[in-house]
């Protein structure tokens, strides 16, 4: 019943299918928030009571497939809610024991849920903390892993909480591998735009960990890009994870008898290759030769570095490329006649000759 008391809480934000809810602690002396995602299926995150106009608003939106939960220590509502929007609760599988409701989905890293991708973290304030990584508005939504006071600025919760407070801090530079603009929290003010640089501002402060160094057996977010016949690669961003701006890196790793790439070049982003492990041949316009571990290669830009990498050796190429970070750069593929350009935000790809758009992979082969 709509009563002269109820108050309307839940705000769109800037960010595509986006709302919020907040109630302020006076205890805590910081606001608490709860987040609505329409996608596919439609999620709300970590919620706090809603009045009735906020249901019924959420309701006409298609309600939620999904309450997700990211710790232990934000259940708060999702029980009451999950019941009257007919939901499903998903929540942390390392956190599953401590939970009250009754979880129809568990979540581990990597996981999607919704336009969500699910991000892990280490020994936090509960074991099981967790950030969902929305990649088409660059936004990562977390529960207690950062909190947002003073407002604009980013915090972890005391040391004291924390399970381990070096890995804990350590884990945030997940984060920073995805360069997200915005950062939305459970508790305390969102950062809307420079969420990334805010966390480098934060990290910055923690002296009691090197967040500019990895092992690369550390490193745990790979992802794989498949193409036709022997093209397939899987590779891991370490520069921005290690809070590297000027120059980038990530790690190649290329299974025998697989093909890294199409042959290409770069416009403005001159590459260097070092071979960790493996051996294999580096394909140029002008020959093929073979490559082996302790190699080091230059990859010019322009046609002379235009480069494929291919493993005919018995064992995994592993490689670290190297190059600057340039926002203007452009590919050019010289099998397939295809150019590339505006790669971090709107990928475009085109004939050389006739100035269509074009797949990817067109005209590639492998
Ligand atoms: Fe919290
Ligand atoms: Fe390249």
């Amino acid at each position: 019943m709509m009563t002269s008391k109820e108050t309307t809480l839940l705000q769109r934000t800037s960010l595509p299918g986006i709302a919020m809810w907040s109630r302020w602690q006076a205890d805590r002396s910081m606001f608490f928030n709860s987040f609505f995602v329409e996608g596919e299926e439609n999620l709300i995150v970590d919620p706090l009571a809603l009045e009735d106009a906020d249901l019924r608003t959420i309701e006409a939106a298609g309600g939620a497939a999904w309450i997700v939960v990211t710790t232990r220590d934000h259940e708060r509502q999702a029980g009451a809610l999950a019941q009257r929007l007919h939901a499903r609760i998903a929540a942390p599988e390392r956190d599953l024991k401590e939970l009250t409701v009754k979880v129809e989905r568990a979540l581990r890293d990597g996981d999607t849920l919704g336009r969500a991708r699910i991000v892990q973290f280490d020994e936090m304030k509960s074991p099981g903390e967790l950030g969902l990584y929305l990649a088409d508005c660059e936004t990562m939504i977390v529960g207690d892993a950062l909190q947002g006071d003073p407002p604009g600025s980013l915090r972890m919760v005391p040391d004291a909480k924390l399970g381990d407070p070096k890995r804990a801090a350590l884990s945030l530079r997940r984060i920073l591998a995805l360069q997200p603009r915005n950062i939305l929290m459970g508790d305390g003010h969102c950062v809307f735009g420079n969420a990334t640089q805010a966390l480098e501002e934060y990290l910055a402060t923690r002296t009691d960990v090197l967040i500019h160094k990895i092992n690369l057996d550390e490193l745990t977010d790979w992802t794989e890009r498949h193409g036709p016949g022997r093209l397939h690669r899987r590779q891991a961003e370490v520069g921005f994870l290690l809070g590297a701006h000027r120059l980038g890196y990530q790690v190649l790793e290329i299974a025998p008898g697989e093909w890294g790439s199409p042959l290409h070049g770069h416009t403005e982003e001159e590459e260097l290759y070092v071979i960790f492990d493996g051996s294999g041949t580096i394909r140029f316009t002008f020959g093929e030769y073979p490559i082996r571990k302790g190699d080091v290669i230059a990859l010019p830009t322009g046609k002379r570095g235009a480069h494929q990498l291919r493993n005919t050796g018995p064992s995994k190429l592993v490689v670290l490329a190297l190059a600057n970070n340039e926002p203007g750069d452009g590919c050019f593929y010289p099998d397939s006649d295809k150019l590339l350009f505006a790669r971090n935000t709107m990928p475009r790809m085109v004939s050389g000759n006739r100035g269509t758009d074009l797949d990817y992979w067109d005209g590639e082969s492998g």
